[in-house]
């Protein structure tokens, strides 16, 4: 029902990626999305290549359609994740918190598209330099690691300074989101955090709940000492590590203390885990089927871009009955 250049470049029916999350996007919630029509991205994260391996495997088995893997610039093991992604002839790779230029060229020899996750307009155009095939434009209302740009500012400015597709990413969890990224020229979105909230999605019955709860104050970014700030759902873990921050302790010992701690979040461990979640937790209300998700997100979009027509001036209005 909405289909963009997107949607042909990868192969999918609409245009919407699950964002790939570490310990989050394992290969059920992969397999779901890419089933009902969208991009199902695996979470690498850190995880060794063994791991990264039988994860892939997983999605095979599930699904024939097209699908990603995502790995952070941070994995000790980004060599051999590309190595794998090459030999499993993985459709699509994306990357996120760095540079992945170097790695480029060997990827789309192998026939992969590359989609980038940025956070700035001076790294999209320097990987649209390197051949990236589209860029993702994460803005800072994200959950997990985030850059200091909001969507709604960034993803125009991506878009008027590169010529390949552009995918919105930020604060976005509905089908209104959808139709706005498209009004700021983008050509699809990228989920993460609403993605949590889906009955496929393999992390803990707490983890869901508490974003369901969560209202729109209710993340908060710890890591700025660090250089590397990261977007969570506010719990005596967050507020412990914001007082770490302020007492002035040692980088080593900031790191030391926020290390695993978002796979205790996976595990349901409510007051130790890191809690990532994007400021659209209080857009989310509901725990679903993906593909229910997916669908509600492209009837709302249609309804918002086909009311939007009575605001321009001269259209005939639908709610006169005119049109
Ligand atoms: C729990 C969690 C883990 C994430 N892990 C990664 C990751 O490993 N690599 C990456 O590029 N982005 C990661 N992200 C970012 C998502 O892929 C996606 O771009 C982001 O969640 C979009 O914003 P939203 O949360 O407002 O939907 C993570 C996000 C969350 C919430």
């Amino acid at each position: 029902m909405i289909k963009t250049p997107l949607c042909d470049l990868l192969g999918i029916d609409h245009p919407i990626l699950q964002g790939g999350m570490a310990w989050v996007s394992t290969p059920k919630l992969v397999a779901a999305v890419s089933e009902a029509g969208a991009l199902g991205i695996l979470g690498a994260g850190n995880a060794p290549p063994n791991v990264v391996l039988e994860y892939i495997a997983k999605v095979k088995q599930m699904t024939t359609r097209p699908y990603g893997v995502n790995f952070p610039m941070f994995s000790p093991y980004v060599q051999e994740i590309v190595d794998i992604c090459v030999q499993e002839r993985v459709p699509v790779v994306t990357t996120g918190a760095g540079n992945p230029g170097a790695y480029i060229p060997t990827l789309k020899a192998a026939g992969i598209i590359v989609l980038p996750v940025v956070a700035s307009v001076a790294l999209a155009k320097r990987l649209e330099r390197a051949g990236a095939d589209g860029l993702i434009a994460e803005g800072g209302e994200s959950g997990g690691h985030i850059g200091d740009v909001s969507t709604i500012a960034l993803v125009p400015q991506v878009v008027d300074a590169v010529k390949v597709p552009v995918v919105a990413a930020g604060g976005l969890a509905d089908g209104h989101g959808l139709a706005a990224a498209l009004a700021l020229g983008a050509m699809g979105i990228q989920m993460g955090t609403r993605f949590i909230c889906t009955t496929e999605c393999e992390v803990h019955r707490n983890y869901k709940d508490m974003i369901v709860q969560a209202g729109d104050r209710g993340t908060i970014t710890t890591g700025h000492s660090l250089g590397h700030p990261v977007r969570a759902l506010r719990n005596p873990m967050t507020r412990k590590f914001e007082e770490m921050e302020k007492t002035g302790l040692s980088e080593a010992q900031l790191i030391e203390f926020g290390t695993g701690k978002l796979r205790l979040a996976v595990e349901g461990n409510v007051s130790e885990g890191s809690f990532m979640a994007g400021q659209s937790c209080g857009l989310i209300d509901d725990i679903l089927p993906v593909a229910e998700f997916i669908q509600r997100t492209i009837s709302q979009a249609k309804e918002t871009l086909l009311r939007l027509p009575q605001y321009v001036a001269g259209t005939p209005s639908r709610a006169s009955g005119a049109g």
